[in-house]
């Protein structure tokens, strides 16, 4: 029986965002994106190969993955298992502190997660990087979970170069995000299918892809000088930029809902106001609010008349892929 090996992995949100591949198989994208991985957020799983099982046994707190879920981690596996040169089947155990397909990205910290036991598990000692490489091939987004603070996935061409590095690991200064629940559905249209229609029918696809790279030394040099203002602005803008995207796809699509412009706007006010905020968007109706944590009663106070308590979490840089 092999060894039983659990690993930890945090969230990301993206700053800058990944939106579109170039190889959809390998899970390569047209465009380098820029994460802050969260403290709040993350995923806890537990691998172990073993002669006793006929097929994968992949549990998710708890209960017996689907059918879906289930293949993926299963082709996810396989990967490890031809690179480990070992022909078992696992018992994988998930346990999510993540709210699922909410726009919180799960599946980054999921096959991080994955990636870091099962890799072990299997006898495989990555490096970072080729942890990074491995994660990548489960979710774009699990590419950068492997590291914590500020992290970059530089896209690269191939299986070889597109991977993720650290940017600032251990963030000294002070900025958190706000999570906005706003309903936890699952997605109508899942970032997979939305990204791939969005790259081939929105005619400001190859301006997204320009715009998001230059992007990227902006938000560099904006990390750097810990210049909250300037990070703030260059994520909203990344953000609605990639939004812009899906409603010029055709046919067109969106991820917003009523509340996610309520939200918007109750940020937008408290700017007017000179409460420095800013906001961001995933691949779902949720809004996360980027600001210090001396602006958060304020903020959260001002939220509070339309979202419950249990909607608005707070989350602070979280370190990276750790072993339990
Ligand atoms: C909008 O990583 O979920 O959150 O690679 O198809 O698994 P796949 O997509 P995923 O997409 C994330 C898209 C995003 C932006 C981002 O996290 O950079």
């Amino acid at each position: 029986m092999g060894q039983s090996i659990t690993a930890r992995a945090h969230t990301n949100i993206a700053l800058i965002k990944y939106w579109g591949k170039q190889n959809p198989e390998l899970i390569i994208p047209y465009n380098s994106s820029l994460s802050m991985t969260l403290d709040h957020f993350y995923t806890d799983t537990t691998v172990r190969f073993s002669t006793d099982l006929t097929a994968d046994q992949i549990s998710f707190n708890g209960a017996i993955a689907d059918t879906k879920t289930s293949t993926q981690m299963s082709q996810f596996l396989d990967l490890i298992r031809k690179q480990a040169h070992l022909p078992l089947f696992a018992a994988v155990e998930t346990i999510n502190h993540v709210p699922n397909a909410a726009g919180l990205a799960s599946s980054a910290s999921g096959y991080a997660a994955l990636a870091a036991a099962g890799s072990r598990a299997a006898g495989l000692e990555l490096n970072d990087r080729d942890l990074s490489r491995l994660a990548r091939r489960g979710s774009g987004s699990a590419t950068r979970s492997i590291y914590g603070g500020f992290v970059e996935w530089q896209r690269g061409t191939n299986d070889l170069d597109s991977y993720a590095v650290p940017v600032q690991e251990t963030v000294d200064w002070d900025i958190q995000m706000i999570a906005i629940v706003l309903n936890d559905r699952q997605k109508a249209i899942a970032s997979r299918a939305g990204m791939a229609n969005t790259v081939a029918t929105s005619p400001y696809y190859p301006a997204w892809v320009e715009t998001a790279q230059a992007a990227i030394p902006a938000m560099k040099a904006a990390i750097v000088k810990k210049d909250i203002n300037l990070v703030g602005q260059l994520a909203e803008q990344s953000a609605m930029q990639m939004h812009a995207t899906t409603l010029s796809a055709v046919p067109p699509f969106t991820y917003f809902e009523p509340e996610t412009l309520q939200a918007i706007k109750v940020v937008q006010t408290l700017r007017q106001q000179g409460v420095s905020c800013y906001y961001t968007m995933d691949a779902g109706p949720n809004v996360k609010v980027i600001c210090a944590s001396q602006e958060t009663p304020q903020i959260l106070a001002a939220l509070a008349p339309y979202f419950s308590p249990e909607q608005l979490l707070v989350a602070k840089p979280g370190p990276g892929v750790s072993y339990r």
